[in-house]
């Protein structure tokens, strides 16, 4: 007979990004016992790719803005396909998450005036991402889980144990929701270092898993964004929107080969970072929709003195929203006008008031990334850019305010969450969406527990199926595993 280990909680949160750290440190908060389930190591989390910075209208560089602008940046971004409730309740509480973070230990760059620094990004109208360098979502997964870790250690003081009321369940994958009836009761996972099966038994479950980005060839995602709680919340009757929506990110690497995908910050852009041709053009004034024509600068001149000056000049157009720049960069490559290996080019060099010093300050992980991955010296010389898939603004349908999807006991954070973003995420949206919805869901998740008249009970029949289901799949994948003795031509 197969061996089942089995936990109890009152909340179990599925994922260890930005989305799930903050979900399960707002359910401990409120005095729910707590399991993270981290299908990759603790702390290796995607969140870290957002590299650029956390939008949160703080109007800390220039004090024009505000949630309403950010409100409407963010819904004009989306082509206006956004849940509005969800797009007010990110402009209103992004703010209080940034300074949030900075109360738990967060070093965000600073203004000249001591401020938390912010800086431009696609679609935004104002200076509007708090940004560590070019390292921001990492700095968020450190200081969520260093938070993590005191409030174990509060535990540990007041029971002896350090998991007693949080504890994080590394490299284990959860392959079923458990249903009593409609109601959510638990999770059905295994551990993969020892193969064991795993019930947790919870009344609450948080799905914070992230994207589908591994279904594409080229993408800046990590392999752990293989659409996992898209696919345990459909299978358990919930509601999804919005999948059509897939982001590609307009600046990947394109060369060489092995990193093609990865990730190249808007951050560039943001701090002056231009886009040219083959022909050295500077093609992205061809390409300003209508809908944003009384934003962006018609000329090369008008755009560089926005930097400076932007009360009366009109932002540069590789400003506009991500979606725009990416069709622009794939129609120049299509029109035969791309780099050698089928990108467009993108320089910070001579753009930076600072010179080489600022660009390797302001984006150090850009400037270590194509020195050792590339050869390329991005102080002296242009990066090669193309389109990567980022993001996927389909997800979970839940409700805005409580993060609750249609199942009784579901709730979604973060980017497996749908609805917010629209048909477009602005860079800097995603920080915060987690931010903000990780703490609404684990709130959402507690108020429910708290309100349960009795706590659903796992069903036998659900664990038996679930192990099947389970153990099916690993023979299946045993039996499609070549042996030595299978020659290499029939294994391709
Ligand atoms: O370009 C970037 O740094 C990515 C940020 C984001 O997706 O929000």
């Amino acid at each position: 007979m197969t061996e089942i280990e089995r936990h109890s909680y009152d909340v179990v949160v599925i994922g260890a990004g930005g989305a799930g750290l903050r979900a399960a440190i707002e359910a401990r908060l409120q005095g729910k016992r707590t399991a993270i389930i981290s299908k990759s190591l603790f702390g290796k989390a995607h969140t870290v790719m957002a590299e650029g910075g956390a939008a949160a209208a703080m109007g800390n560089v220039n004090p024009n803005d505000n949630w309403q602008v950010h409100f409407r940046d963010t819904m004009r971004g989306g082509k206006f396909l956004n849940n509005w409730r969800m797009a007010e309740l990110h402009a209103k509480e992004a703010p209080d998450r940034v300074w949030e973070l900075e109360h738990w230990g967060a070093l965000f760059d600073r203004t000249k005036d001591g401020k938390i620094s912010q800086r431009n990004f696609g679609g935004h109208e104002y200076p509007r991402l708090a940004h560590v360098g070019d390292r921001t979502g990492l700095e968020l997964i450190r200081t969520a889980q260093q938070k993590i870790v005191a409030l174990q250690q509060q535990d540990h003081a007041e029971t002896g144990d350090y998991e007693s009321n949080l504890k994080v369940w590394a490299e284990t994958t959860v392959t079923r929701l458990l249903l009593d009836g409609e109601r959510i009761c638990g999770a059905f996972a295994y551990v993969r270092e020892t193969g064991r099966f795993v019930v947790f038994e919870a009344p609450a479950v948080v799905l914070a898993t992230g994207g589908i980005g591994k279904a594409f060839k080229v993408t800046s995602n990590s392999w752990e964004y293989t659409g996992d709680g898209h696919s345990l919340a459909l299978l358990a009757g919930a509601t999804l929107l919005n999948m059509e929506f897939v982001q590609f990110h307009p600046t990947g690497m394109v060369w060489p080969p092995s990193v093609k995908g990865i990730l190249v910050t808007e951050s560039v852009r943001g701090d002056r970072g231009v886009l040219k041709n083959s022909d050295g053009e500077r093609f992205m004034f061809d390409y300003i929709p209508e809908v944003f024509k009384s934003q962006y600068a018609t000329s090369p001149e008008e755009g560089d003195r926005w930097y400076d000056d932007p009360d009366n000049n009109r932002r540069p157009p590789e400003l506009l929203p991500r979606d725009e720049v990416a069709r622009a960069i794939n129609s120049e490559v299509k029109a035969g006008r791309g780099s050698p290996h089928g990108g467009v080019f993108l320089t910070v060099v001579d753009r930076m008031p600072g010179g080489a010093a600022e660009i390797v300050r302001r984006l150090p992980s850009m400037h270590h990334q194509f020195k050792e991955l590339a050869d390329v010296d991005i102080t002296t010389e242009p990066m090669e850019v193309g389109p990567t898939c980022h993001y996927v603004m389909g997800g979970v349908e839940v409700d805005p305010d409580t993060a609750a999807a249609l199942v009784p006991g579901l709730f979604a954070a973060g980017e497996v969450a749908g609805g917010m973003h629209g048909s477009n995420r602005l860079g800097g949206n995603s920080l915060t969406d987690l931010l903000v919805f990780g703490r609404r869901a684990g709130l959402g998740a507690s108020e429910y527990v708290d309100a349960l008249d009795a706590r659903p009970a796992v069903p036998e029949t659900e664990v038996e199926a679930a192990t099947a289901e389970a153990l099916a799949r690993s023979s299946a994948r045993t039996a499609r595993t070549p042996t030595p003795s299978t020659p290499s031509s029939s294994r391709r």
